[in-house]
Protein backbone atom coordinates (compact mmCIF):
# COMPACT_ATOMS: atom_id res chain seq x y z
CA UNK A 1 0.00 0.00 0.00
CA UNK A 2 2.72 2.32 0.93
CA UNK A 3 4.45 1.70 -2.29
CA UNK A 4 1.38 2.10 -4.25
CA UNK A 5 1.14 5.54 -2.68
CA UNK A 6 4.53 6.46 -3.58
CA UNK A 7 4.14 5.61 -7.01
CA UNK A 8 1.60 7.85 -7.03
CA UNK A 9 3.07 10.55 -5.32
CA UNK A 10 6.12 10.37 -7.66
CA UNK A 11 3.30 10.26 -10.84
CA UNK A 12 1.83 13.53 -9.52
CA UNK A 13 4.69 15.12 -9.41
CA UNK A 14 5.80 14.25 -12.83
CA UNK A 15 3.11 15.14 -14.92
CA UNK A 16 3.11 18.31 -12.44
CA UNK A 17 6.59 19.02 -13.99
CA UNK A 18 6.03 18.77 -18.28
CA UNK A 19 4.96 22.10 -19.34
CA UNK A 20 3.26 22.82 -22.09
CA UNK A 21 6.01 23.27 -24.52
CA UNK A 22 8.26 20.17 -23.39
CA UNK A 23 6.90 17.31 -25.80
CA UNK A 24 5.10 14.24 -24.00
CA UNK A 25 7.61 12.14 -21.92
CA UNK A 26 7.24 8.27 -21.02
CA UNK A 27 5.43 7.63 -17.64
CA UNK A 28 7.32 7.85 -14.71
CA UNK A 29 8.15 4.50 -14.20
CA UNK A 30 9.79 4.11 -17.78
CA UNK A 31 11.29 7.45 -17.72
CA UNK A 32 12.97 6.24 -13.81
CA UNK A 33 13.77 2.36 -15.23
CA UNK A 34 17.11 2.20 -12.87
CA UNK A 35 18.49 -0.99 -12.39
CA UNK A 36 19.08 -1.82 -10.09
CA UNK A 37 17.24 0.26 -8.12
CA UNK A 38 19.22 2.96 -6.28
CA UNK A 39 19.52 3.17 -2.80
CA UNK A 40 17.51 6.05 -2.75
CA UNK A 41 15.99 8.17 -5.15
CA UNK A 42 13.65 11.24 -5.13
CA UNK A 43 12.13 12.46 -8.11
CA UNK A 44 11.98 16.42 -9.11
CA UNK A 45 10.37 18.91 -11.61
CA UNK A 46 11.88 19.59 -14.71
CA UNK A 47 14.59 18.54 -16.79
CA UNK A 48 18.61 19.06 -17.55
CA UNK A 49 18.55 19.06 -21.87
CA UNK A 50 21.67 18.33 -23.53
CA UNK A 51 22.47 20.58 -26.89
CA UNK A 52 25.52 21.24 -28.64
CA UNK A 53 26.94 23.73 -26.00
CA UNK A 54 26.43 21.04 -22.90
CA UNK A 55 29.87 20.72 -21.39
CA UNK A 56 31.36 17.62 -19.64
CA UNK A 57 33.98 18.32 -17.06
CA UNK A 58 36.55 16.70 -14.23
CA UNK A 59 39.52 16.21 -12.90
CA UNK A 60 42.34 14.58 -15.59
CA UNK A 61 41.88 11.52 -13.61
CA UNK A 62 38.87 10.86 -14.50
CA UNK A 63 39.52 11.41 -17.58
CA UNK A 64 38.31 7.70 -18.76
CA UNK A 65 35.16 7.68 -17.01
CA UNK A 66 34.66 10.93 -18.75
CA UNK A 67 35.02 9.66 -22.54
CA UNK A 68 32.90 6.65 -21.84
CA UNK A 69 29.80 9.01 -20.73
CA UNK A 70 30.85 11.34 -23.63
CA UNK A 71 30.50 8.14 -26.25
CA UNK A 72 27.41 7.30 -25.15
CA UNK A 73 26.05 11.01 -25.38
CA UNK A 74 27.51 11.22 -28.85
CA UNK A 75 25.94 8.16 -29.97
CA UNK A 76 22.56 8.83 -28.73
CA UNK A 77 22.39 12.49 -29.55
CA UNK A 78 23.37 14.76 -32.71
CA UNK A 79 25.94 16.60 -30.91
CA UNK A 80 29.35 15.45 -30.60
CA UNK A 81 30.75 15.56 -26.60
CA UNK A 82 33.94 15.37 -25.59
CA UNK A 83 35.29 14.87 -21.67
CA UNK A 84 37.25 18.13 -20.40
CA UNK A 85 39.64 18.62 -17.79
CA UNK A 86 38.29 21.96 -15.59
CA UNK A 87 35.23 22.17 -13.38
CA UNK A 88 33.05 24.59 -15.03
CA UNK A 89 31.05 22.10 -16.95
CA UNK A 90 27.09 21.37 -17.42
CA UNK A 91 28.32 18.05 -16.48
CA UNK A 92 30.54 17.76 -13.46
CA UNK A 93 31.90 14.08 -12.91
CA UNK A 94 33.67 14.70 -9.01
CA UNK A 95 36.15 12.43 -6.64
CA UNK A 96 34.26 12.95 -2.96
CA UNK A 97 35.95 11.19 -0.27
CA UNK A 98 32.97 11.61 1.84
CA UNK A 99 30.83 9.22 0.28
CA UNK A 100 30.37 6.20 2.89
CA UNK A 101 30.91 3.19 -0.04
CA UNK A 102 33.96 2.50 -1.61
CA UNK A 103 31.62 1.63 -5.25
CA UNK A 104 28.88 4.59 -4.08
CA UNK A 105 27.63 7.79 -6.01
CA UNK A 106 25.46 10.85 -5.82
CA UNK A 107 23.83 12.20 -9.03
CA UNK A 108 22.18 15.77 -8.87
CA UNK A 109 20.32 16.24 -11.61
CA UNK A 110 18.82 19.78 -11.99
CA UNK A 111 17.31 22.14 -14.73
CA UNK A 112 21.16 23.59 -15.62
CA UNK A 113 23.61 21.33 -14.14
CA UNK A 114 24.00 17.48 -13.34
CA UNK A 115 26.49 16.88 -10.64
CA UNK A 116 27.86 13.22 -10.57
CA UNK A 117 29.86 12.37 -7.74
CA UNK A 118 31.46 8.82 -6.21
CA UNK A 119 33.52 7.94 -4.10
CA UNK A 120 35.99 6.66 -6.54
CA UNK A 121 36.34 6.04 -10.33
CA UNK A 122 34.43 2.78 -9.32
CA UNK A 123 31.11 4.69 -8.08
CA UNK A 124 31.52 8.00 -10.71
CA UNK A 125 31.32 4.65 -13.54
CA UNK A 126 28.25 3.48 -11.73
CA UNK A 127 26.59 6.48 -11.88
CA UNK A 128 27.39 6.75 -15.40
CA UNK A 129 25.33 3.54 -15.74
CA UNK A 130 22.62 5.46 -14.31
CA UNK A 131 22.86 8.38 -16.15
CA UNK A 132 22.60 5.93 -20.02
CA UNK A 133 19.63 4.28 -17.93
CA UNK A 134 18.05 8.00 -17.41
CA UNK A 135 19.19 9.77 -20.99
CA UNK A 136 15.46 10.38 -22.50
CA UNK A 137 14.49 11.31 -26.23
CA UNK A 138 11.71 13.80 -27.08
CA UNK A 139 11.25 11.63 -30.06
CA UNK A 140 12.56 8.65 -30.75
CA UNK A 141 9.75 7.37 -33.09
CA UNK A 142 10.34 10.45 -35.73
CA UNK A 143 14.15 11.37 -35.62
CA UNK A 144 17.32 9.13 -36.03
CA UNK A 145 19.46 11.07 -33.69
CA UNK A 146 16.68 13.24 -31.23
CA UNK A 147 17.24 15.42 -28.59
CA UNK A 148 18.22 14.05 -25.24
CA UNK A 149 17.26 15.08 -21.86
CA UNK A 150 17.91 13.68 -18.20
CA UNK A 151 15.31 14.03 -16.17
CA UNK A 152 15.44 16.14 -12.75
CA UNK A 153 16.40 13.57 -9.59
CA UNK A 154 18.61 13.49 -6.62
CA UNK A 155 19.94 9.76 -6.24
CA UNK A 156 22.01 8.24 -3.48
CA UNK A 157 23.30 4.84 -4.68
CA UNK A 158 26.06 2.04 -3.25
CA UNK A 159 25.45 -1.69 -3.54
CA UNK A 160 24.53 -4.62 -0.87
CA UNK A 161 27.25 -6.32 -2.05
CA UNK A 162 30.90 -6.16 -2.75
CA UNK A 163 31.09 -9.31 -5.51
CA UNK A 164 28.80 -8.93 -8.00
CA UNK A 165 29.31 -11.90 -10.59
CA UNK A 166 29.19 -13.39 -14.26
CA UNK A 167 30.41 -16.10 -14.98
CA UNK A 168 31.03 -17.87 -18.62
CA UNK A 169 32.00 -21.08 -19.63
CA UNK A 170 33.80 -20.93 -22.86
CA UNK A 171 34.95 -24.23 -23.04
CA UNK A 172 31.93 -26.20 -24.11
CA UNK A 173 31.25 -23.45 -26.30
CA UNK A 174 33.60 -20.63 -27.49
CA UNK A 175 32.99 -17.49 -27.92
CA UNK A 176 34.91 -14.64 -29.59
CA UNK A 177 37.06 -11.69 -28.37
CA UNK A 178 33.97 -9.42 -29.88
CA UNK A 179 31.39 -11.09 -27.75
CA UNK A 180 33.24 -11.36 -24.48
CA UNK A 181 33.63 -7.57 -24.79
CA UNK A 182 29.98 -7.54 -25.47
CA UNK A 183 29.31 -9.76 -22.18
CA UNK A 184 31.58 -7.31 -20.41
CA UNK A 185 29.51 -4.70 -21.72
CA UNK A 186 26.10 -6.32 -20.68
CA UNK A 187 27.48 -5.93 -16.94
CA UNK A 188 28.89 -2.60 -16.96
CA UNK A 189 25.27 -1.71 -17.78
CA UNK A 190 24.05 -3.54 -14.71
CA UNK A 191 26.69 -2.31 -12.47
CA UNK A 192 28.38 -6.24 -11.87
CA UNK A 193 31.74 -6.20 -10.60
CA UNK A 194 33.48 -9.67 -11.01
CA UNK A 195 34.07 -11.83 -14.52
CA UNK A 196 34.53 -15.48 -13.96
CA UNK A 197 35.83 -16.57 -16.95
CA UNK A 198 35.91 -20.20 -16.93
CA UNK A 199 38.87 -21.37 -18.85
CA UNK A 200 39.54 -25.19 -19.38
CA UNK A 201 37.81 -27.85 -19.25
CA UNK A 202 37.42 -31.59 -20.69
CA UNK A 203 35.58 -30.11 -23.87
CA UNK A 204 38.87 -27.47 -24.83
CA UNK A 205 41.48 -25.77 -23.20
CA UNK A 206 41.26 -22.09 -24.13
CA UNK A 207 43.87 -19.95 -22.81
CA UNK A 208 47.31 -19.89 -24.27
CA UNK A 209 50.41 -21.14 -22.40
CA UNK A 210 53.83 -20.58 -24.12
CA UNK A 211 55.58 -22.96 -21.82
CA UNK A 212 52.85 -25.30 -23.04
CA UNK A 213 51.84 -25.06 -26.83
CA UNK A 214 50.06 -28.21 -27.05
CA UNK A 215 47.31 -26.93 -24.80
CA UNK A 216 46.01 -24.89 -27.30
CA UNK A 217 47.61 -26.53 -30.41
CA UNK A 218 46.13 -29.53 -29.36
CA UNK A 219 43.83 -29.04 -26.59
CA UNK A 220 41.57 -26.65 -27.79
CA UNK A 221 39.88 -28.89 -30.31
CA UNK A 222 37.66 -31.77 -30.66
CA UNK A 223 37.02 -33.87 -33.49
CA UNK A 224 33.30 -33.62 -32.83
CA UNK A 225 29.81 -32.95 -30.43
CA UNK A 226 27.26 -34.85 -29.43
CA UNK A 227 24.06 -33.59 -31.01
CA UNK A 228 21.22 -33.13 -29.21
CA UNK A 229 20.46 -33.33 -25.08
CA UNK A 230 23.50 -35.83 -23.50
CA UNK A 231 24.23 -38.23 -24.05
CA UNK A 232 23.66 -37.59 -27.43
CA UNK A 233 22.12 -39.11 -30.34
CA UNK A 234 25.08 -39.05 -32.74
CA UNK A 235 28.60 -36.99 -33.39
CA UNK A 236 28.61 -34.03 -35.77
CA UNK A 237 32.14 -35.11 -36.43
CA UNK A 238 32.88 -31.34 -36.68
CA UNK A 239 36.85 -30.29 -35.72
CA UNK A 240 35.70 -27.33 -33.03
CA UNK A 241 37.26 -25.26 -30.84
CA UNK A 242 39.57 -21.98 -30.65
CA UNK A 243 41.45 -20.16 -27.74
CA UNK A 244 42.45 -16.83 -26.37
CA UNK A 245 46.03 -15.83 -27.52
CA UNK A 246 47.67 -13.74 -24.48
CA UNK A 247 47.52 -10.97 -26.37
CA UNK A 248 44.18 -11.18 -26.99
CA UNK A 249 43.73 -12.10 -23.08
CA UNK A 250 45.62 -8.91 -22.00
CA UNK A 251 43.04 -6.97 -24.39
CA UNK A 252 40.27 -8.40 -23.02
CA UNK A 253 41.68 -7.62 -19.32
CA UNK A 254 42.49 -3.91 -20.20
CA UNK A 255 39.04 -3.23 -21.78
CA UNK A 256 37.24 -4.98 -18.39
CA UNK A 257 39.44 -2.50 -16.40
CA UNK A 258 37.87 0.42 -18.25
CA UNK A 259 34.57 -1.20 -16.82
CA UNK A 260 35.76 -1.47 -13.83
CA UNK A 261 35.26 -4.96 -13.96
CA UNK A 262 37.80 -7.55 -12.14
CA UNK A 263 38.16 -10.97 -14.12
CA UNK A 264 38.62 -14.09 -12.33
CA UNK A 265 40.21 -16.79 -14.74
CA UNK A 266 38.98 -20.48 -13.67
CA UNK A 267 41.83 -23.07 -14.30
CA UNK A 268 39.75 -26.22 -13.84
CA UNK A 269 42.09 -28.82 -11.49
CA UNK A 270 41.99 -31.93 -10.59
CA UNK A 271 38.82 -32.67 -12.44
CA UNK A 272 37.40 -31.42 -16.11
CA UNK A 273 40.96 -31.50 -16.82
CA UNK A 274 40.53 -33.94 -20.46
CA UNK A 275 41.69 -31.24 -22.79
CA UNK A 276 45.29 -30.62 -20.84
CA UNK A 277 45.64 -34.17 -20.40
CA UNK A 278 45.06 -34.81 -24.22
CA UNK A 279 47.77 -32.25 -25.00
CA UNK A 280 50.19 -33.79 -22.41
CA UNK A 281 49.29 -37.69 -21.59
CA UNK A 282 51.85 -37.43 -19.04
CA UNK A 283 49.18 -35.60 -16.44
CA UNK A 284 47.32 -38.82 -16.60
CA UNK A 285 47.30 -41.65 -14.10
CA UNK A 286 47.15 -43.91 -16.90
CA UNK A 287 48.16 -41.97 -20.11
CA UNK A 288 47.80 -45.11 -21.97
CA UNK A 289 44.48 -45.45 -21.41
CA UNK A 290 42.11 -44.71 -23.70
CA UNK A 291 39.48 -41.62 -23.50
CA UNK A 292 36.10 -42.83 -23.81
CA UNK A 293 32.82 -41.15 -24.57
CA UNK A 294 29.74 -41.99 -22.62
CA UNK A 295 27.08 -44.02 -25.06
CA UNK A 296 30.39 -44.52 -27.59
CA UNK A 297 29.43 -41.06 -29.05
CA UNK A 298 32.70 -41.01 -30.20
CA UNK A 299 33.80 -39.12 -33.44
CA UNK A 300 35.66 -40.81 -36.55
CA UNK A 301 38.28 -38.37 -36.32
CA UNK A 302 39.07 -39.50 -32.58
CA UNK A 303 38.29 -43.53 -33.48
CA UNK A 304 40.38 -43.33 -36.45
CA UNK A 305 43.39 -41.44 -33.97
CA UNK A 306 42.59 -44.20 -31.43
CA UNK A 307 43.16 -47.24 -33.85
CA UNK A 308 46.47 -45.26 -34.79
CA UNK A 309 47.28 -45.67 -30.83
CA UNK A 310 46.73 -42.01 -29.47
CA UNK A 311 45.06 -42.85 -26.68
CA UNK A 312 43.39 -39.63 -25.09
CA UNK A 313 41.18 -37.05 -26.72
CA UNK A 314 39.51 -33.82 -26.04
CA UNK A 315 36.51 -34.80 -25.25
CA UNK A 316 33.10 -34.91 -27.21
CA UNK A 317 30.66 -34.85 -24.92
CA UNK A 318 29.49 -33.57 -21.75
CA UNK A 319 29.12 -34.82 -18.37
CA UNK A 320 31.96 -35.67 -15.27
CA UNK A 321 35.14 -37.79 -16.35
CA UNK A 322 37.04 -40.17 -14.02
CA UNK A 323 40.09 -39.31 -16.00
CA UNK A 324 41.84 -36.41 -14.14
CA UNK A 325 45.28 -34.98 -12.92
CA UNK A 326 47.69 -37.29 -11.59
CA UNK A 327 48.05 -36.14 -7.86
CA UNK A 328 50.80 -39.03 -7.17
CA UNK A 329 53.17 -37.44 -9.99
CA UNK A 330 55.10 -34.25 -9.38
CA UNK A 331 55.48 -33.57 -12.70
CA UNK A 332 51.52 -32.59 -12.49
CA UNK A 333 52.49 -30.10 -9.82
CA UNK A 334 55.38 -28.66 -11.71
CA UNK A 335 52.85 -28.19 -15.01
CA UNK A 336 50.17 -26.57 -12.81
CA UNK A 337 52.47 -24.27 -10.90
CA UNK A 338 53.89 -23.64 -14.88
CA UNK A 339 50.27 -22.91 -15.98
CA UNK A 340 49.42 -20.86 -12.85
CA UNK A 341 52.73 -18.62 -13.32
CA UNK A 342 51.73 -17.55 -16.53
CA UNK A 343 48.20 -16.79 -15.54
CA UNK A 344 49.05 -15.10 -12.82
CA UNK A 345 51.07 -12.76 -14.80
CA UNK A 346 47.71 -11.97 -17.11
CA UNK A 347 45.78 -11.22 -14.53
CA UNK A 348 45.72 -9.00 -12.39
CA UNK A 349 43.18 -10.28 -10.04
CA UNK A 350 43.58 -11.36 -6.53
CA UNK A 351 41.45 -14.19 -7.00
CA UNK A 352 42.22 -17.18 -9.14
CA UNK A 353 39.28 -20.12 -9.68
CA UNK A 354 41.05 -22.93 -9.14
CA UNK A 355 37.39 -25.07 -10.23
CA UNK A 356 38.20 -28.28 -7.44
CA UNK A 357 34.20 -29.39 -8.74
CA UNK A 358 32.95 -32.82 -9.80
CA UNK A 359 36.62 -34.92 -8.90
CA UNK A 360 35.45 -38.72 -9.55
CA UNK A 361 38.49 -40.30 -7.58
CA UNK A 362 38.44 -43.81 -9.53
CA UNK A 363 41.53 -43.64 -11.34
CA UNK A 364 43.52 -42.18 -8.17
CA UNK A 365 42.06 -45.56 -6.43
CA UNK A 366 43.66 -47.73 -8.80
CA UNK A 367 46.47 -45.44 -9.40
CA UNK A 368 50.20 -47.12 -7.52
CA UNK A 369 51.61 -43.24 -7.59
CA UNK A 370 48.54 -41.53 -5.70
CA UNK A 371 48.24 -44.47 -2.89
CA UNK A 372 52.08 -44.05 -2.56
CA UNK A 373 51.05 -40.71 -2.03
CA UNK A 374 48.32 -41.16 0.78
CA UNK A 375 50.36 -43.35 2.68
CA UNK A 376 53.63 -41.11 2.27
CA UNK A 377 51.47 -38.34 3.87
CA UNK A 378 49.33 -40.59 6.34
CA UNK A 379 46.06 -39.20 4.96
CA UNK A 380 43.06 -41.25 5.10
CA UNK A 381 41.74 -40.96 1.34
CA UNK A 382 41.50 -40.07 -1.80
CA UNK A 383 39.25 -36.97 -0.40
CA UNK A 384 42.02 -36.47 1.78
CA UNK A 385 44.35 -36.34 -1.51
CA UNK A 386 41.98 -33.94 -3.13
CA UNK A 387 42.16 -31.56 -0.06
CA UNK A 388 46.17 -31.97 -0.36
CA UNK A 389 45.99 -31.09 -3.66
CA UNK A 390 44.29 -27.67 -3.38
CA UNK A 391 46.17 -26.97 -0.80
CA UNK A 392 49.73 -27.33 -2.56
CA UNK A 393 48.31 -25.39 -5.23
CA UNK A 394 46.96 -22.36 -2.72
CA UNK A 395 50.62 -22.44 -1.03
CA UNK A 396 51.95 -21.61 -4.81
CA UNK A 397 49.21 -18.91 -5.59
CA UNK A 398 49.53 -17.45 -2.11
CA UNK A 399 53.24 -17.32 -2.60
CA UNK A 400 52.52 -15.25 -5.83
CA UNK A 401 50.52 -12.79 -3.39
CA UNK A 402 47.12 -14.30 -4.57
CA UNK A 403 44.45 -15.84 -3.18
CA UNK A 404 42.45 -19.08 -4.57
CA UNK A 405 38.49 -19.54 -5.27
CA UNK A 406 37.06 -23.46 -5.24
CA UNK A 407 33.89 -24.22 -6.05
CA UNK A 408 32.41 -26.06 -2.74
CA UNK A 409 33.64 -29.73 -3.16
CA UNK A 410 36.76 -28.27 -1.60
CA UNK A 411 35.50 -28.46 1.79
CA UNK A 412 35.64 -32.33 1.33
CA UNK A 413 38.78 -33.73 2.68
CA UNK A 414 39.47 -30.29 4.52
CA UNK A 415 39.48 -27.18 3.76
CA UNK A 416 42.72 -24.98 1.98
CA UNK A 417 43.46 -22.89 4.92
CA UNK A 418 42.65 -18.73 2.56
CA UNK A 419 39.94 -20.56 0.54
CA UNK A 420 37.49 -18.77 -0.85
CA UNK A 421 34.25 -21.38 -1.14
CA UNK A 422 32.02 -21.08 -4.40
CA UNK A 423 28.81 -22.45 -3.06
CA UNK A 424 26.97 -24.04 -6.09
CA UNK A 425 25.50 -27.14 -4.86
CA UNK A 426 22.85 -25.06 -2.83
CA UNK A 427 23.69 -23.15 0.16
CA UNK A 428 25.33 -25.85 2.72
CA UNK A 429 28.66 -25.42 1.42
CA UNK A 430 28.50 -21.81 1.76
CA UNK A 431 26.66 -22.09 5.07
CA UNK A 432 29.49 -24.61 6.11
CA UNK A 433 32.05 -22.49 4.67
CA UNK A 434 31.07 -19.72 6.72
CA UNK A 435 30.75 -21.26 9.68
CA UNK A 436 34.20 -22.21 9.27
CA UNK A 437 35.14 -18.37 9.49
CA UNK A 438 36.04 -18.45 5.69
CA UNK A 439 34.94 -16.01 2.79
CA UNK A 440 31.98 -17.34 0.46
CA UNK A 441 29.98 -16.62 -3.12
CA UNK A 442 26.56 -17.84 -3.20
CA UNK A 443 26.27 -19.01 -6.48
CA UNK A 444 23.45 -22.18 -5.58
CA UNK A 445 22.05 -24.13 -8.91
CA UNK A 446 18.52 -23.29 -7.21
CA UNK A 447 19.42 -19.48 -8.29
CA UNK A 448 21.81 -19.28 -10.24
CA UNK A 449 22.30 -21.41 -13.27
CA UNK A 450 21.15 -19.45 -16.33
CA UNK A 451 22.06 -22.59 -18.35
CA UNK A 452 18.17 -23.63 -17.03
CA UNK A 453 15.04 -23.20 -18.94
CA UNK A 454 13.47 -19.98 -18.12
CA UNK A 455 10.16 -21.14 -19.24
CA UNK A 456 8.03 -24.02 -18.59
CA UNK A 457 7.13 -24.69 -21.86
CA UNK A 458 10.02 -26.13 -22.87
CA UNK A 459 8.21 -27.07 -26.23
CA UNK A 460 8.91 -23.66 -27.27
CA UNK A 461 12.42 -22.92 -26.02
CA UNK A 462 15.55 -23.91 -27.41
CA UNK A 463 17.13 -26.76 -25.67
CA UNK A 464 18.51 -26.29 -22.17
CA UNK A 465 20.34 -28.44 -20.29
CA UNK A 466 17.32 -29.10 -18.11
CA UNK A 467 15.88 -27.07 -14.73
CA UNK A 468 13.72 -24.24 -14.73
CA UNK A 469 14.65 -20.85 -13.34
CA UNK A 470 12.54 -18.50 -13.88
CA UNK A 471 13.16 -14.81 -13.44
CA UNK A 472 11.13 -14.14 -10.65
CA UNK A 473 13.27 -16.83 -8.80
CA UNK A 474 16.70 -15.18 -9.71
CA UNK A 475 14.97 -11.56 -8.56
CA UNK A 476 14.46 -12.93 -5.17
CA UNK A 477 17.82 -14.87 -4.95
CA UNK A 478 19.29 -14.05 -1.67
CA UNK A 479 23.13 -14.67 -1.21
CA UNK A 480 22.42 -14.17 2.86
CA UNK A 481 21.09 -17.95 3.54
CA UNK A 482 18.16 -17.49 6.55
CA UNK A 483 20.20 -20.82 8.07
CA UNK A 484 23.19 -18.67 8.35
CA UNK A 485 23.67 -16.88 11.81
CA UNK A 486 23.89 -13.32 11.86
CA UNK A 487 27.84 -13.25 13.14
CA UNK A 488 28.51 -15.05 10.20
CA UNK A 489 26.94 -12.79 7.43
CA UNK A 490 30.21 -10.57 6.82
CA UNK A 491 31.48 -13.72 5.43
CA UNK A 492 28.93 -13.65 2.10
CA UNK A 493 30.97 -11.57 -0.28
CA UNK A 494 28.22 -11.53 -2.39
CA UNK A 495 26.80 -13.74 -5.44
CA UNK A 496 27.47 -15.07 -8.98
CA UNK A 497 24.77 -16.29 -11.43
CA UNK A 498 26.96 -19.03 -14.05
CA UNK A 499 26.49 -19.58 -18.34
CA UNK A 500 27.27 -22.95 -18.45
CA UNK A 501 27.45 -23.50 -22.43
CA UNK A 502 26.76 -27.43 -23.28
CA UNK A 503 23.44 -26.30 -25.01
CA UNK A 504 24.69 -22.79 -25.79
CA UNK A 505 26.67 -22.88 -29.43
CA UNK A 506 25.89 -19.31 -30.01
CA UNK A 507 25.80 -15.41 -29.56
CA UNK A 508 22.34 -15.07 -29.51
CA UNK A 509 21.42 -18.22 -27.36
CA UNK A 510 23.59 -16.75 -25.15
CA UNK A 511 22.24 -13.69 -24.77
CA UNK A 512 19.24 -15.44 -24.72
CA UNK A 513 19.47 -17.60 -21.76
CA UNK A 514 21.69 -14.56 -20.17
CA UNK A 515 18.50 -11.65 -19.96
CA UNK A 516 16.39 -10.47 -18.81
CA UNK A 517 17.42 -13.07 -15.80
CA UNK A 518 21.08 -11.01 -15.53
CA UNK A 519 18.66 -8.24 -15.05
CA UNK A 520 17.20 -9.84 -11.90
CA UNK A 521 20.33 -11.07 -10.62
CA UNK A 522 21.85 -7.05 -10.86
CA UNK A 523 19.22 -6.12 -8.21
CA UNK A 524 19.33 -8.94 -6.21
CA UNK A 525 23.21 -8.34 -5.60
CA UNK A 526 22.99 -4.57 -5.59
CA UNK A 527 19.65 -3.42 -4.02
CA UNK A 528 18.59 -3.87 -0.52
CA UNK A 529 15.69 -6.35 0.18
CA UNK A 530 13.84 -3.63 1.97
CA UNK A 531 14.18 -1.75 -1.85
CA UNK A 532 12.67 -4.75 -3.45
CA UNK A 533 9.11 -5.81 -5.06
CA UNK A 534 8.84 -8.20 -7.92
CA UNK A 535 5.59 -6.72 -9.18
CA UNK A 536 7.65 -2.54 -9.51
CA UNK A 537 10.81 -4.45 -10.94
CA UNK A 538 8.58 -5.92 -13.63
CA UNK A 539 7.48 -1.94 -14.48
CA UNK A 540 11.16 -0.77 -14.23
CA UNK A 541 11.89 -4.13 -16.27
CA UNK A 542 9.38 -3.36 -19.19
CA UNK A 543 11.40 0.33 -19.26
CA UNK A 544 14.53 -1.06 -19.54
CA UNK A 545 14.00 -3.11 -22.01
CA UNK A 546 15.25 -0.39 -24.69
CA UNK A 547 18.63 -0.78 -22.90
CA UNK A 548 18.45 -4.25 -24.71
CA UNK A 549 17.53 -2.73 -28.02
CA UNK A 550 20.61 0.45 -27.98
CA UNK A 551 22.90 -2.48 -27.33
CA UNK A 552 21.42 -4.64 -29.67
CA UNK A 553 21.68 -7.39 -27.52
CA UNK A 554 19.04 -10.85 -27.90
CA UNK A 555 16.74 -11.33 -24.91
CA UNK A 556 13.30 -13.67 -23.77
CA UNK A 557 10.86 -11.95 -24.97
CA UNK A 558 7.98 -14.07 -23.79
CA UNK A 559 9.12 -13.07 -20.07
CA UNK A 560 7.60 -9.61 -20.99
CA UNK A 561 3.76 -11.26 -22.52
C1 LIG B 1 29.53 -26.83 -11.41
O1 LIG B 1 28.43 -26.47 -11.84
N1 LIG B 1 29.99 -28.02 -11.70
C2 LIG B 1 30.36 -25.96 -10.60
Amino acid sequence: MLRFAYCLYVILIFTNSCSNSNPPIKNVQEAFAIIPKPHSIQILKGRFNLNKNTQVTGSKTLEVEGEYLCKFLSQSSKHTFNYSNNSNGDIILEIDTSINAQEGYNLNISNDKVVLKGKSKKGIFYGIQTLRQLLQSNNKSTEAKPSLYFPCTLINDQPQFNYRGMHLDVCRHFFSVDFVKKYLDIMALHKLNTFHWHLTEDQGWRIEILKYPKLTEVGAWRNGTIVGHYPGTDNDNKRYGGFYTQQEIKDIVDYAQQLHITIIPEIELPGHSSAAIAAYPFLSCFPQEASEVPNDMMSKGSKAAQSAGQAKIVQESWGVYKDVYCAGNEATFNFIEDVLTEVMELFPSKYIHIGGDECPKDYWKKSASCQAKIKELGIKDEHELQSYFIKRIEAFVNNNDKRIIGWDEILEGGLAPDATVMSWRGNKGGIAAAQENHQVIMSPNSHCYFDHYQSEDKENEPLAIGGFLPLEKVYNFNPIPDELEADKHHYILGGQANLWTEYIDSDEKAEYMLLPRMTALSEALWSSPEDRNYEEFKVRLNGFRDQYEYMGVNYAKHVFE
